[in-house]
This record gives C-alpha cells, structure tokens and sequence, in this order.
C-alpha cells in the first residue's frame, strides 16, 4: 500500500549505536515535517541516484531511554556512508509498531526479523491481502472507478447508478469484510466478502442449490487497469473459499449482469452453476451457486 510519496532529506550525524549492533543506520533530517506514526517501515531509499531497499524507523527509540523523535534508515544488503548526503525514502508498508525491548539483544533479534520481512515485501513476486479500514477509502473509490470506466467503455449497464459507492464501502469496512489485495506493493484489487445473507438473494427466478444454509458471497470485486489478466479475480474466489471453510460455511453465491462476460465465463470455469436470475437495486442478474471445495 502507498503509504506516502518520497520524503526528502538529509543525512546528519547519529549517535552510531547502530554500528555496534550490526544494524547501521543513516538518521534523516526531513526537509519538511512529516506525517508518520511512529514504527518500522519497509522503504525504498534513493541516494546517488540508485534506489535501494531500506528499513525506516520513527520513533524515540524507548529501548536506550531516549526521547527525541527521529527518522533512521538502514539500507538492507550494504553499508554506505551516506553522512551529508541528500536521500529520500518512500515508507511503502508498516512492518511493526515501536516496542520498548528488554534489552539490546531482543532488540537486534527484532530487527534480524523486520529484514527478513522487508526483504520479500519489496521483492517484485510479493502480494498479499488485508481488511480494509477507513484510510484506504480512496485508494478503492479509484479502482472502482477504473472498473466502472471499463464497463462503461464495454457498453454494460452494470455499475453505472453511482453504485458501489462510499457508503457501500463503508459499510464493508465497518463489517470488516472489505479486503485489498495488493500486488508489487500496489493496491491492485478490492472485493467484498460476506457471510450475511443477501437481501436481494431470498427471491430467485430459478433455484438455488442449496436451501437455507449459510454461504459465502463476494461483491463488489473490482481490479485496477494495471493489473488486469493476471487471474486476480480468480486469485480471490479462492482466498473466499479458504475463508468459506475456515468458518465451516459450504456454499458460495455469486451474481453478475447477463452481459457481463468475462466475469460470466470466469463464474463458469470456476465451477458455479447457474441457478436463476435475481433482482437487485439496478435490474436483474444472473445467479450463480457452488459448494464450497473441501480442499
Ligand atoms: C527498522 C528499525 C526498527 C526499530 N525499532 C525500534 C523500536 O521499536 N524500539 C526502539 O527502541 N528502537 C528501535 N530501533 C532503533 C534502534 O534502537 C536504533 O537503530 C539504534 O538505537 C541505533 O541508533 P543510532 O545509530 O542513532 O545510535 C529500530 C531501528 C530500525 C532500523
């Protein structure tokens, strides 16, 4: 997730405890304040014009008793002396909160740790997901709108009444079943997953497979222009079966516009029979139903 742009800055003297610990790190004066909780970051760092992959601390560093509030970084795979130097980082995920540790060796096996963990964040091959909250409100609204934008561009009248919306949004994240699924470090795809029953659900022109028992349904799926072809919507019915079977839920709904294709075919192949058609806010939808895998 973008937390931030690239902060600037410059490099002044520490008080070079780091060396000891075989942790270095170069200590930031910030060319303008900066808005950032305290805690450890995984960072790009830029200096002599190369990017390089860093660790970010903010914080006061509670574990040697000191009060001041700094910006260290420790570049990950070298060891410049960058004492004077311009530098600007770009803090790209929050690994861990600031801790005061027992004692310098807690602190060092936390900071092994916090290297591994910045080292596959910022490898090109990581992706992972989170519950959204409030703060990522704008980065969904955007890839929403991308969605839109392509169904409009498609000639679909699906998505075209101002819905999803924030509200929609909103109330995902106040259930806590709105997730991000991020790519190279970018927000690339938001969806919707619930286990309450649907409104929209309990008529059906047709028949669902199964009749009154839980299930899972994902809504509001949506992947950003960047990152089309590159099977994330399937990548996320399947994170919804794992979920579906965590909680011991067997079935999984699902609805999508006649003429919406690619999600028809992508229902279809991932083995949803079509059950019907229901009607939700903007017009009818077909209805699609499976059992849950048990693997
Ligand atoms: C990624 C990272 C996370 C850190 N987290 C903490 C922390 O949670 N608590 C703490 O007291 N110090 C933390 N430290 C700061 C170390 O205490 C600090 O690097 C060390 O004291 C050396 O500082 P100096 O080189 O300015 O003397 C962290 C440092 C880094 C690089």
């Amino acid at each position: 997730m973008n937390i931030t742009d690239y902060i600037t800055g410059t490099v002044i003297k520490g008080l070079g405890n780091g060396h000891k610990f075989g942790f270095p790190t170069a200590n930031v004066e910030p060319d303008m304040p900066v808005m950032l909780e305290k805690g450890a970051y995984a960072a790009w760092v830029r200096y002599d014009g190369k990017r390089h992959k860093g660790m970010l601390y903010v914080g006061t560093r509670p574990t040697l008793d000191l009060r001041e509030l700094i910006y260290e970084i420790h570049i990950i795979d070298a060891k410049p002396n960058l004492y004077g130097k311009r530098i600007a980082f770009k803090p790209v995920y929050k690994i861990a909160e600031e801790k005061r540790f027992k004692n310098e060796t807690e602190l060092v096996n936390a900071l092994c740790k916090y290297k591994e963990k910045v080292k596959h964040i910022l490898s090109p091959f990581y992706s992972h997901h989170f519950t959204v909250t409030k703060t990522h409100l704008k980065d969904i609204m955007e890839i929403i709108g991308q969605a839109k934008r392509r169904m409009k561009e498609q000639g679909l009248d699906q998505w075209q009444d101002g819905y999803p919306g924030e509200a929609a949004i909103l109330n995902d994240i106040k259930h806590k079943q709105g997730h991000f699924f991020i790519k190279k470090l970018e927000p690339a795809a938001y969806a919707a997953i619930v286990f309450d029953k649907d409104p929209y659900y309990e008529k059906i022109d047709g028949r669902w497979l199964s009749d009154g028992e839980p299930y899972v349904v994902v809504h509001r799926l949506a992947v950003a222009d960047e990152f089309l072809g590159l099977d994330l919507a399937k990548h996320i019915l399947k994170f919804a079966e794992r979920k579906a079977r965590a909680k011991g839920v067997r079935w999984f709904r699902i609805d999508t516009h006649h003429d919406n294709l690619p999600m028809r075919n992508l229902i279809r192949d991932f083995g949803f029979t079509l059950c019907g058609v229901v009607r939700v806010r903007d017009g009818k939808r077909m209805a699609y139903e499976k059992r849950v895998p048990e693997k």
